[in-house]
Formats: C-alpha cells, structure tokens, sequence
C-alpha cells in the first residue's frame, strides 16, 4: 500500500476560476432557544465566501462558527438575516431554514467515512445510492480523483487500515463526488499533530487548484487559517461576528515555503493579538466548544 503526496501531483492541471458557490450571509442573527431568554451564538453576522476561493472563519471556541456553518448547510434555522447560495436565497424572511442539498457538503471534524466498506466504496457510496451515477463511471471517476489526491493504491483499504491525515483527504474526495458548488469543512484537521496538518494543508491546496470548488473552511488556528485562505474572517467570541476580515494577497499557488516569507509574518503580526483578545474573552467566560 503506497500513498503519493498530493503535493507532488502536477500543478499544470490547475482549473479555471469558477463563478459559482459563493455565500452570502447577511445580517445573520441565531438565537438557541426562545427569542428573550436563548443563548445568542451569532449577531448580525455579514460577510461573503466568494466562488471559487477559500474563506477561512477563525475564532474562540465555542464563538459560534459551526452555528454559522450549520445554517449555511441547512442543519439548523437562523433567527434573522439572510443567507444566499448565488443568486438562491437559502434562508432567510420566510423561510429561515435552508433545505440541505448535495451543492454544500459538510466535511465534519470528527469524519464520517463508513468502516465496513473500502476507501473507494465510501468514495462512489453518495453517488451510486442518489443513482446519479452507474456503478462502473463512479468506480472510474472515484478511481481519477483519488489518484489526482495521492490516494492511488489505497481504494481497497478500508478506512481503519489508513492514517486519520488520508482519512481526511478520502472524505474530501468522496464530498467532491458529488459536484458541490461549495465545501464546508469544520476543523477537519483539528485532531491531527502539525507534521501531519501541513502536508494535509498543501494536499488540499492541491486539490482546491484541480477542482476550484468553494470552500468554507473553520479553525481557530491562525497559521491554518491564513495559509489556506483567501480570505481571514476572524469572529469575536461569542456572539460572533466578523472583529477583522482580511484579503491574504499571498499568490497561489502556494506550498509551505510561504510559512517563512515576510508577507505572511505580516499577516501574523497583524492578527494574532486580535485573535489572542477574543481567546482571552472565550476562556474568561468558560465557553466550551461543541
Ligand atoms: N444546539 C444548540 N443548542 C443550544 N446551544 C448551542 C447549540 N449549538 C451550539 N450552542 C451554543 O452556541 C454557542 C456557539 O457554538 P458553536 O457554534 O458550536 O461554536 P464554535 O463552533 O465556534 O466552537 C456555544 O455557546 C454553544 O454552546
Ligand atoms: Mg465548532
């Protein structure tokens, strides 16, 4: 059993910019519970994923991202506001939960893959059960895009015979099976140690530059989260909303030497006592994160 780098896949297969998977989230309130008496997790909450980049939301535990995260995938209601996919409104008046759908796909922290079936049944297991694909095209198009991941020669491992780090790029491959217009990835990277986290970082890189899907990522740590995105939108502590969003001008393609340039210290130094604040609030109120 072999399993290639990502990183060392051709950069030359990079698609074109999409215009599609953008997020709008306007105005968002999300209170649990009754409306005077709840727990507010987000506060008039505006910002925007744009199509066909990263956006990278950072922030305290227990801030509210996968509140966010979680009405943008249509798991829960909002309170207010609005969330728009595109041109289609998601949720918002009148309809303040969106319907979930195979366009936003949720990479969850904790993974998903079943542990009876093998890596490339878990990959063609969405498609073939929606019947949108014969079983012969999802085993080949299961078979390019592993490949195009690093994950060649692992199809007929089951998920416990792999690495949590190859799990997380096996989820990201079976996600992309679907067609989504936009990723949504909470802490998928959390548990793993940060030898393992950057290579996991620069193999989605690599896959992000083969597909251009949106992607919708949340972490609470800083050096992820600006070496992935496009955009930084760090949250206050609960109840969230943007404190800071930043535009990362960092040129992409980008691979783990950009860790040691000026420009990223920069970006560092610009940020990391915004998000020190808002931990140091998070901790003082004992939010937890669930
Ligand atoms: N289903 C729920 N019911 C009540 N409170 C919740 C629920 N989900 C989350 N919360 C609370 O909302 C706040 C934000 O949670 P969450 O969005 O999970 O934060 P984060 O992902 O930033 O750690 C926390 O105080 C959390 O305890
Ligand atoms: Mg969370």
């Amino acid at each position: 059993m072999s399993v290639e780098p990502a990183v060392m896949a051709s950069r030359s297969a990079v698609a074109q910019p999409v215009r599609q998977g953008g997020v709008r989230i306007n105005d968002v309130v999300k209170i649990y519970g009754a409306k005077d008496t709840g727990l507010l997790a987000v506060d008039h909450c505006t910002f925007e994923v744009p199509p066909g980049e990263i956006t990278v939301c950072v922030g305290p535990s227990g801030c509210g991202k996968t509140t966010l995260l979680n009405a943008i995938a249509g798991f829960h209601s909002i309170t207010s506001g609005s969330i728009y996919l595109d041109d289609e409104m998601l949720c918002g008046p009148g309809k303040l939960k969106a319907q979930p759908g195979p366009d936003r796909i949720v990479v969850f922290q904790n993974g998903a893959l079943f542990p009876w079936k093998t890596n490339i049944e878990n990959v063609t297991f969405g498609p073939i059960m929606q019947g949108v694909m014969p079983r012969a095209e999802a085993d080949d198009k299961a078979r390019a895009m592993m490949a195009d991941a690093g994950l060649r020669g692992i199809e007929h491992n089951y998920p416990g015979e792999i690495s949590s780090g190859v799990r997380r790029r096996v989820e990201i491959v079976r996600a992309l099976m679907n067609n989504p217009k936009i990723l949504l990835l909470d802490e998928p990277y959390r548990a793993l140690d940060s030898l393992t986290k950057s290579v996991m970082h620069e193999a989605l890189l690599e896959i992000f530059y083969k597909n251009r899907v949106s992607i919708f990522f949340i972490t609470h740590d800083l050096e992820e989260a600006i070496f992935l995105g496009h955009k930084v939108v760090i949250m206050t502590t609960r109840p969230c909303r943007p404190k800071k969003i930043l535009d990362i001008d960092i040129p992409h393609p980008r691979d783990y030497s950009v860790l040691t340039t000026k420009r990223f210290r920069e970006f560092m130094e610009e940020t990391v006592a915004a998000v020190h604040e808002e931990a140091i609030k998070a901790f003082a109120a004992g939010e937890k994160e669930r």
